[in-house]
């Protein structure tokens, strides 16, 4: 009596372990599939924006009107930092990734469209 209601315990476990286990895979896919998804859209969009050959004025403009609150009006920095020659240190994909990707705060993301973006990169290039 005893080890057949153990057995049946057992199997119970069993079973629940089972469906946690099935809970989590499943989980764990779904994370996987966003991962992937984000990851390639973000690609995109930087081949997109490396596609355009931006303008130096257009970015300049776009700069006083989004950054220059924490990179300062000549971008020599204020809350935010320095920007003269971060085209040195980082490269277009990665300042693409800065600007658009919020992984900094307190720096927001910004939804550029990839020509917009492409302008904000020909004038941080302009800033030697
Ligand atoms: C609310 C303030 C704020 C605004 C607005 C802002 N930034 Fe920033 N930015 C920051 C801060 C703070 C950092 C430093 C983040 C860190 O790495 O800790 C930063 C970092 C950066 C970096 C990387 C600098 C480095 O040395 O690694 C770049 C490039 C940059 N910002 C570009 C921009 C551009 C272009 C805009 C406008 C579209 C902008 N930022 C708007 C605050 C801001």
């Amino acid at each position: 009596m005893s080890t057949s209601s153990s057995t049946a315990a057992e199997r119970d476990f069993k079973r629940e372990f089972i469906k946690i286990l099935f809970v989590v895979f499943v989980i764990l896919l779904i994370c996987l599939s966003i991962f992937f998804v984000n990851h390639h859209e973000n690609n995109k969009y930087i081949i997109e924006t490396l596609e355009f050959n931006g303008s130096v004025e257009e970015g300049d403009a776009l700069f006083k009107v989004n950054c220059v609150g924490c990179h300062g009006i000549t971008a020599r920095g204020l809350v935010g930092p320095d920007l003269h020659s971060i085209t040195q240190r980082l490269n277009d994909k990665e300042i693409i990734k800065q600007v658009t990707g919020g992984l900094t705060p307190p720096m927001p993301s910004f939804e550029i469209d990839p020509v917009n973006m492409s302008n904000l990169l020909k004038y941080l290039h302009s800033l030697e």
